[in-house]
């Protein structure tokens, strides 16, 4: 239940935010705004999945070649339809997209940011109810006028006005950063309102989980194979052997080491030299708060966000956590490169 005299909405919180920059319009107020209100009907979808008969496959497949499910296009036209009808939002690179969706109608276009999406994330999870979840990346647009452009989408992230995702899991919680820290707010279903509950949010400074796909093991680089075993060899001091953690949803294996201290890696392979992770959709939002977060995010050997995106459905190599778990993942790949 939520008790008005003693809560921060995220309305609230973005408003009060906000009035720190004066010359501040509040476009990006109502952009989060328009997310977050996206986000409460695909939770409603996702909560109903199971009763409605939702689930299965549409039968088309994205251009990642994989499956869709029904709920990766509905949350997309979800996304889609808030920020288009928003007016703050000029175009869209989304994962369910191959193109820039531009808008240019008489008041969108002169939107002055553009948005780039993972509408869900971890779909295959949905079947067998594992938490999934939003990404989302917000930049200012680099074009002046008309409807956005793919130029406006291939910013590194280091340019990133805002980022964040939400977590459809044993509660729906949306966490952003605008650059000034953290914060995670609960929705409260009741109301349909979402709630500050983590303030200030960063990686603990003990940290003793890992979280890979190990089934890869074969095929990762020798880095990694070996900074696996020094997860698991016996150090109380430095809290080894780590407990592996590994859902399978980014977004849930991310919020879970955020909380608790954890690396996520998600490596290339010699099959796939870049991993699957994708750089604008993925990888940036979540390396914005992991560094907001007093933490790192990495290629092995690049901070993500300062890598020059060259198309909108790139892949990175992806380790992300606190800062000195990344360091040493670091250590261990620039030791062996191969
Ligand atoms: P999506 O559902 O948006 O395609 O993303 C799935 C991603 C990501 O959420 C997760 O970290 C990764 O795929 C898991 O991949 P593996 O099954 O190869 O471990
Ligand atoms: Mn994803
Ligand atoms: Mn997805």
């Amino acid at each position: 239940m939520v008790h008005r005299s003693k809560i921060t909405t995220l309305t609230e919180f973005i408003i009060q935010r906000q009035s720190e920059y004066p010359h501040a319009k509040g476009a990006l107020t109502r952009l989060l705004n328009d997310i977050a209100t996206a986000a409460k009907i695909v939770n409603r979808e996702i909560n109903a999945a199971g009763l409605v008969d939702i689930l299965g496959t549409v039968g088309k497949e994205n251009i990642q070649g994989e499956t869709q499910k029904k709920l990766d296009v509905f949350a997309n036209e979800m996304f889609i339809t808030a920020l288009k009808g928003g007016g703050e939002c000029c175009a869209i690179a989304s994962e369910e997209n191959e193109k820039v969706i531009s808008f240019s109608n008489e008041f969108s276009e002169l939107g002055k940011y553009v948005v780039a999406m993972d509408p869900l994330d971890g779909s295959s999870n949905i079947e067998s109810n594992v938490s999934i979840g939003t990404i989302f990346s917000i930049y200012r647009r680099i074009t002046e006028a008309g409807g956005g452009t793919q130029q406006d989408l291939l910013q590194p992230g280091v340019n990133l006005a805002a980022a964040g995702y939400v977590i459809y899991g044993s509660s729906t919680m949306l966490v952003y950063t605008t650059g000034k820290g953290v914060n995670g707010f609960t929705l409260d279903p009741s109301v349909g309102i979402f709630c500050l509950s983590h303030p200030d949010m960063k990686f603990p400074e003990s940290a003793n989980i890992y979280s890979i796909n190990e089934g890869n093991y074969i095929y990762f680089p020798e880095g990694v194979k070996r900074y696996i075993k020094y997860c698991q060899e016996v150090d109380p001091e430095t809290l080894r052997p780590y407990t592996s953690r590994y859902i399978g949803s980014l977004v849930a294996d991310f919020h879970r080491n955020l909380i608790k201290g954890g690396i996520f890696l998600y490596p290339g392979t010699t099959k796939n030299p870049n991993g699957k992770l994708r750089l604008l959709y993925e990888c940036n939002p979540i390396a914005y708060i992991a560094e907001q977060a007093r933490g790192k995010a990495s290629n092995g050997f690049k901070r993500i966000m300062t890598i020059e995106p060259e198309t909108l459905h790139q892949r990175a190599p992806f380790y992300t956590g606190p800062r000195h778990m990344v360091e040493k993942l670091e250590s261990f790949l620039q030791e062996h490169p191969e």
